[in-house]
């Protein structure tokens, strides 16, 4: 299968030449940060979820884009997916320190649903063909170049209005992160492009698999996290958590369809500037 592969591969690398994928190792002290470290407990507690997901989701990615690296033959690809493989590595390495810290804060299921989705990975990648394997990295990066985007530009809504926005080593952490994602948002679609003409699958997969698999894990977890909290447990708090829902369900739902256009390449021309204010946003982390 992977032979006929190789002589399907004709795509390049979809990154702007003026965008460089940077390895970067930041480092972060999370010690001192509360596990409500964003506006509120919602918005906090849906990002601890995500961080409990991104661990075994980005060694999936780093795993499979690895695989196929051999059938890749344009070299500037080569390079993203390298620079992309020691990017995700670091993002791993800090999201477990954080998760190493929730876990001290007494929410027992948090194993569980590794375990459970080390064990869901481990069953789908057996018996998956290259197109749906290759489905996987594509898909888990358009959930986070969309998270990161909603992250940067709706400030307010994440870390609170200018005069109270929250402030500490996981909100830099989360816009250090953010910017990477989006510097890497097409390494692996182009490398599922690269391999696979059928791009429509990708839409598939996303509609009918990875988004109910994404919002069941990431909503479920948060969703367990506030009840453990005793948040959910508050008739009044019932109103603001059902509102953070809906405002946040179009930021996972949105732009599966877009993979069904032939023509489709990621980094859309606002990306760019995005982008480049984040990087400045970020210059005293990262330098
Ligand atoms: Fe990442
Ligand atoms: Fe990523």
């Amino acid at each position: 299968m992977k032979d006929n592969i190789k002589q399907l591969n004709t795509a390049h690398s979809s990154t702007p030449d003026d965008i460089a994928i940077e390895p970067r190792r930041p480092e972060f002290d999370f010690s001192g940060v509360s596990k409500y470290w964003l506006k509120d407990p919602f918005t906090s507690h849906f990002m601890n979820a995500l961080s409990i997901v991104v661990p075994h989701s980005e060694r999936t990615v780093i795993d499979i884009v690895r695989k196929y690296a051999d059938s890749i033959s344009d070299p500037k690809l080569i390079r993203d997916m390298d620079a992309l493989i020691r990017q995700e590595g670091r993002h791993t390495l800090m999201h477990l320190r954080c998760n190493g810290l929730l876990k001290k804060c007494g929410y027992p299921a948090i194993r569980l649903f590794e375990q459970f989705q080390k064990f869901f990975v481990r069953i789908l990648r057996r018996f998956s063909p290259p197109a749906w394997e290759l489905a996987m990295p594509a898909a888990f990066e358009h959930f986070t170049s969309a998270i990161s985007r909603d992250f940067i530009v709706n400030k307010t809504f994440w870390t609170g209005d200018q005069a109270n926005a929250a402030t500490n080593a996981a909100i830099d952490f989360t816009n250090w992160h953010a910017l990477e994602e989006l510097e890497h948002q097409a390494v692996c679609f182009d490398v599922f492009a690269a391999l696979e003409k059928r791009t429509w699958l990708l839409t598939l997969a996303l509609l009918f698999f990875w988004m109910p698999a994404t919002l069941v894990s990431v909503y479920g977890i948060q969703f367990y996290f506030l009840l453990k909290d005793g948040i959910l447990l508050k008739g009044k708090n019932w109103g603001p958590y059902l509102k953070f829902v809906f405002q946040s369900l179009p930021m996972l739902t949105r732009g599966a369809f877009k993979y069904v256009d032939k023509g489709f390449r990621p980094w859309r021309s606002k990306d760019i500037d995005l982008y480049q204010m984040q990087k400045q946003k970020v210059h005293n982390i990262i330098c």
